[in-house]
């Protein structure tokens, strides 16, 4: 343990499983304390358990304004401050243009989109009481190039990208010293990578062999996000950091 972010509050959104677990495991270890949050309340739970001390988990639906409201609230009252955001939770599912239905477009938006409008909008006031923080976006490969498998998903993490350099931009004109950077993984070796290459996804145009070249680790996205939410990067505000080993500008002829 280095201390990367000792003594900082943190909330992790979706980090039951996957690369918000890993987030919240890695930020816990470098000193920071960790609210982890998700739907999926028992394995969420029992991770904070074995964490340990410097995390717990709160229930939530990234999609409910009430519930974001009092998240805050609670760790206004129990903390006193709050110093990083990591939008992490989000929903995917395969459907093509014409095969979307409005409910389906909807429901991707309200988690992946919404969720992280709510998420700012709430926890930016008590960031900029706490004299600063910093906020990462878990974007996608998908905002920055076509996926014809998943319009509503890449349309959200678009969203997510222009709502993200709206807010950097409104922090650094405020002078406020909080920070807001997006992440754009191609593929990362999750269950929700898993649940979709089980049904086949083709990824970028790609054969699946050809696709893996692309896939990360949880522990390679979350050694990304401890260094955007380190004073390390105290710099990087507005970035959108590829994680990706070159696929979103790689021609489709090589
Ligand atoms: N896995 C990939 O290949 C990949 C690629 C690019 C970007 N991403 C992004 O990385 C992030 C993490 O993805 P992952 O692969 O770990 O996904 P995952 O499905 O393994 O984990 C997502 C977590 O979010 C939770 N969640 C879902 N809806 C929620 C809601 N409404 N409120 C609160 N929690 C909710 C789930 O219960 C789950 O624990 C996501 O933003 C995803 O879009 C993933």
């Amino acid at each position: 343990m280095t201390d990367r972010v000792a003594g900082k509050i943190a909330i992790v959104t979706g980090a039951s499983r996957g690369v918000g677990l890993a987030d919240a495991k890695l930020l816990s270890r470098e000193g920071a304390t960790v609210i982890m949050t998700d739907i999926n309340a028992e394995p969420g739970r029992q991770a904070a358990l074995e964490i340990g001390g410097n995390a717990r988990f709160v229930s939530q639906d990234v999609s409910d304004e009430a519930g974001w409201q009092a998240l805050i609230a609670m760790v206004e009252k129990e903390y006193g401050r709050l110093d990083i955001l990591v939008n992490n939770a989000a929903i995917l599912q395969l459907a093509d243009i014409k095969a979307e239905t409005l409910e389906g477009w909807r429901r991707v938006q309200a988690v992946n989109s919404d969720g992280i409008f709510l998420a700012i909008k709430y926890a930016l006031p008590l960031m900029e009481r706490s004299g600063g923080g910093s906020i990462v976006n878990m974007s996608s490969s998908s905002a920055l190039c076509g996926m014809p498998a998943i319009p509503a998903y890449s349309a959200a993490k678009a969203a997510v990208r222009g709502l993200t350099q709206s807010v950097a931009v409104y922090c650094h004109k405020a002078g406020n010293k909080v920070r807001c950077n997006t992440i754009h993984p191609d593929g990362i070796a999750t269950p929700m990578m898993m649940e979709i290459a089980d049904k086949g996804l083709v990824v970028n145009g790609d054969k699946a062999e050809q696709a893996a070249s692309y896939v990360c680790m949880p522990e390679d996205v979350a050694n990304t996000v401890l260094f955007l939410v380190s004073d390390e990067s105290c710099h990087i505000n507005g970035a959108a950091i590829c994680l990706d080993n070159s696929a979103t500008i790689t021609p489709p002829y090589l």
